[in-house]
C-alpha cells in the first residue's frame, strides 16, 4: 500500500494486481473474431464487436489526424491490430509501438512479420511512462484503452509531451469514473467491491478520477486544446448488449467472457469512457 491512510483512507486503497499477469493470463483470448481486439468498440452504427472494434480504432486514428508525414508513438497496442489498422488507413511514415506484455509483443510481432510491415510498425517491449525513445521524436502519441492502467496515467502525460514534437497530438480512449470515490465510512461495501474490481483488473487508485480532473491534469502536463468528451453511450450499451447476445464472444473469452457477461448493465454507471485529446504548444517544424 503506497499510502498509509487506513484500509479505507482515500477510497479503498488495495494494491493492483501487476498488469503484465492480467494479460498473461487473458493469453491470446481477444473480443473480436477478426483479428485480436481488445477493446469494448464504438457501437455508433455498428452491429458486431468486429465492427465496434475497428470504428474505435478509426475513431482513435481520425482524432488523432495521422497523415503519412506523421511518426506515431502507440502504447498499450495489444496485439497491434490497431497499427496493422492504421497503417492500412492512413499510411503513416511509421508506427513506433509499446507493450508492457512480452507475449503480446511477440504474438504481436509475428503477425506484422507475416504481413509484411516491419519496415512501418517497429514494436517494442517496454512501459509507456518510461519508454526510452529521444525527445521530440514523433508527431502523435496514441493510447488506445490502456492508460487505466499505467502506473501512473500522470507520468504518461508528462512521457507524451516529451515524446512529442511541437504542435503533436497526443489521443486517448480510455475509461475513467464518473464521479470522485465513494466515502468508504458511508459505503464501505460499495468501496470495498470497487477497490477490488480496481485492484483486479490492475488498475492503480491514482488513476481513479473523474474527467474534469482528468483535463487539469493534461493541461498541467503541458497540453493546450485539451478536449475530455465523453463517448460512454457509444461503447458501454453496445458492449453489454454483445456480451448478453453474443454467445461466440463469450466462448472467446473463456471464464472471462462468463464472468463479464454477469455484469448488469448498471454495473457500468459509475464508469466514464473518454476520448481524450491534447495538443503540444508550439508549430511543427516542416519534416
Ligand atoms: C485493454 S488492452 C488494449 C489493447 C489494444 N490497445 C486494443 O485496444 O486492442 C491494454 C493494453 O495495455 C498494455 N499495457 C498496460 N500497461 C502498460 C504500460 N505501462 N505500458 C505499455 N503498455 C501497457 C497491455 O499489455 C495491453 O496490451
Amino acid at each position: 500500500m503506497s499510502e498509509s491512510k487506513g484500509l479505507f483512507g482515500g477510497g479503498m486503497t488495495i494494491p493492483a494486481l501487476p498488469v503484465r499477469w492480467l494479460y498473461r493470463l487473458a493469453s491470446t483470448h481477444a473480443f473480436s473474431e477478426r483479428g485480436l481486439y481488445l477493446n469494448m468498440g464504438y457501437w455508433e452504427g455498428a452491429r458486431t464487436i468486429d465492427e465496434a472494434c475497428e470504428a474505435m480504432v478509426e475513431l482513435v486514428g481520425r482524432t488523432a489526424g495521422i497523415t503519412s508525414a506523421d511518426t506515431v508513438v502507440d502504447v498499450g497496442f495489444g496485439f497491434a491490430e490497431q497499427d496493422i489498422f492504421w497503417t492500412q488507413r492512413f499510411a503513416p511514415r511509421r508506427i513506433i509501438g509499446i507493450n508492457i506484455t512480452p507475449e503480446q509483443v511477440r504474438v504481436a510481432r509475428e503477425r506484422v512479420r507475416k504481413l509484411g510491415l516491419e519496415d512501418r510498425i517497429d514494436l517494442r517491449e517496454g512501459s509507456a511512462t518510461a519508454t526510452g525513445l529521444p525527445d521530440a521524436c514523433c508527431d502523435v502519441v496514441t493510447a488506445l484503452e490502456c492508460a487505466f492502467h499505467f502506473d501512473t496515467r500522470e507520468d504518461f502525460f508528462a512521457e507524451a509531451a516529451r515524446l512529442l514534437r511541437p504542435g503533436g497530438r497526443l489521443v486517448l480512449a480510455d475509461s475513467i469514473p464518473t464521479g470522485p470515490d465513494l466515502d468508504p465510512w458511508q459505503h464501505p461495501l460499495q468501496a470495498l467491491m470497487g477497490g477490488l474490481a480496481r485492484a483486479a483488473l490492475a488498475v492503480p487508485q491514482a488513476n481513479a478520477y473523474p474527467r474534469a480532473v482528468y483535463a487539469v491534469k493534461l493541461a498541467a502536463a503541458g497540453f493546450e486544446s485539451v478536449q475530455v468528451d465523453s463517448i460512454r453511450e457509444q461503447v458501454f450499451p453496445g458492449w453489454h448488449r454483445a456480451l448478453a447476445q453474443d454467445h461466440e464472444m463469450r466462448r472467446r473469452l473463456g471464464p472471462v467472457g462468463w464472468a463479464l457477461g454477469r455484469i448488469p448493465e448498471a454495473g457500468y454507471a459509475p464508469f466514464d469512457y473518454v476520448l481524450a485529446v491534447g495538443r503540444k504548444p508550439g508549430t511543427e517544424a516542416v519534416k
